[in-house]
């Protein structure tokens, strides 16, 4: 049965929420679920802003008829081509034969790509600035290229001053009741999965978010719709002060983040102590991860949280430990800037591992890494406790 929310006059969310999937694009854990949000707005002419996930299934047509109630649709606005909001524009195309496209040029060349001709001749492209009268109502598209595929675009609506964001300011975290940010308390509950969603998905794409933001930056926004997680009535301010920080890679904490690998647990070891006395050298905020038994997509978050990122890991085969080295890739892929490295390896024999994580760390824009690396061969002995202090002490200090 449908299941639709009324989100202020005449504009409803025609969505779902998935606590089915485990991997969002089935690569990140999203244990918390998602929820893909679609909206009607009713005026003169009747818009649909972006699909669904193919999981959504029927539910998806019940809510837009439900809320249609046998009036026409006569836009489907499409922001996005990721199919977790396209999978069912050519069901929402058969379904409603009156219907209009509104897309970017290169968005109607997806649409084509994933769905071929069949409806070609009822696209309109847009381009910046282009307006869609509705009635009371009135839209402006603004583009929002790679954020954080090619032929995005938000919407803004310029009688009620909503901005359709599209994927910016979306979340990992299925929707359970109430609708509005200012609902819940987003900074203990949901802040980290926001970070998480963007980091991951988004984080590459620092430049092109801070084109995006500087155009929002010129409108009055009362209400923002993004296509994942809850919607912004009040204190927008935190949300895009967050973004800020996120795109331009200014860490939110001058703490200190310390991801850690291990096959026997004598690097691991060393990781916890190195969290211990850093502790005790004043540093009150501290995240520490086992790459052997948390996803990569969590450190990220947290590396683009905390300004300072200590790395621990054994010599594997003469390299790095690949899961430690798969981080270090996805790390570098995100462009991750403005951070202080300390490096600290493990080796039987031959520590090497150490050398490997700073030649890839170096790459790195705007960032520090610290001299020395921090060696202990096997185990950590209690002769090298002083050595250690004297790293945390450059460490902190830098
Ligand atoms: C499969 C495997 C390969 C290793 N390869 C190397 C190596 O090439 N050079 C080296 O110095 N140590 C090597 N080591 C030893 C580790 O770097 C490390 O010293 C040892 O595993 C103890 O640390 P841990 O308890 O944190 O795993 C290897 C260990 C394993 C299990
Ligand atoms: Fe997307
Ligand atoms: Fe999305």
């Amino acid at each position: 049965m449908y299941n639709v929310r009324k989100i202020k006059e005449n504009l409803y969310w025609v969505g779902a929420n998935d606590r089915n999937l485990a991997n969002f694009e089935r690569i990140i854990p999203i244990p918390r679920g998602v929820s893909y949000n679609s909206y009607i707005l009713l005026d003169e002419k009747n818009v649909l802003f972006d699909t669904m996930d193919a999981s959504a299934g029927d539910l998806f047509f019940e809510n837009i008829a439900h809320v249609l109630n046998g009036k026409p649709l006569d836009y489907l606005v499409v922001h996005h081509v990721e199919p977790d909001h396209a999978s069912n524009i050519h069901r929402v195309m058969e379904a409603y034969p009156e219907a209009v496209l509104v897309c970017t040029a290169k968005a109607s060349q997806m649409i084509k790509q994933f769905f071929g001709n069949g409806f070609e001749s009822r696209m309109m492209a847009v381009k910046e600035g282009d307006t869609l009268l509705l009635g009371k109502h009135n839209l402006t598209f603004v583009l929002a290229p790679m954020v954080h595929w090619p032929e995005v675009m938000v919407s803004y609506e310029t009688t009620e001053k909503i901005l359709f964001s599209a994927d910016a300011f979306g979340t990992f975290g299925a929707l359970y009741g109430p609708m509005f940010a200012d609902e819940m308390n987003f900074d203990r509950d949901w802040l980290d999965d926001a970070r998480r969603y963007y980091t991951n998905i988004v984080g590459k794409y620092g430049t092109q978010v801070q084109m995006l933001l500087n155009k929002a930056a010129g409108l009055e926004i009362s209400l923002l719709c993004p296509l994942h997680g809850p919607m912004w009535r009040e204190n927008l301010g935190y949300f895009i002060d967050k973004y800020q920080k996120w795109s331009t890679y200014t860490p939110e904490s001058e703490g200190v983040l310390i991801v850690y690998a291990s096959m026997y647990g004598h690097t691991e070891n060393m990781a916890e102590i190195f969290a211990s006395k850093i502790n005790e050298a004043g540093v009150k905020e501290l995240a520490v991860y086992n790459l052997s038994h948390t996803d990569c997509s969590y450190m990220i978050a947290d590396a683009f949280k905390y300004s300072r990122i200590l790395l621990v890991a054994p010599t594997y085969n003469n390299g790095l430990n690949p899961l430690m080295e798969n981080f270090l890739h996805e790390l570098a892929a995100r462009f991750i800037q403005k951070r202080t490295f300390a490096i600290a390896e493990n080796g039987t024999w031959m520590p090497a591992s150490g050398k490997i994580m700073r030649s890839i760390v170096e790459e790195m824009k705007n960032c520090t890494v610290l001299e020395p690396t921090f060696t202990i061969k096997s185990a950590l002995h209690p002769e090298q406790l002083s050595d250690m202090d004297t790293f945390i002490n450059q460490f902190i200090h830098n």
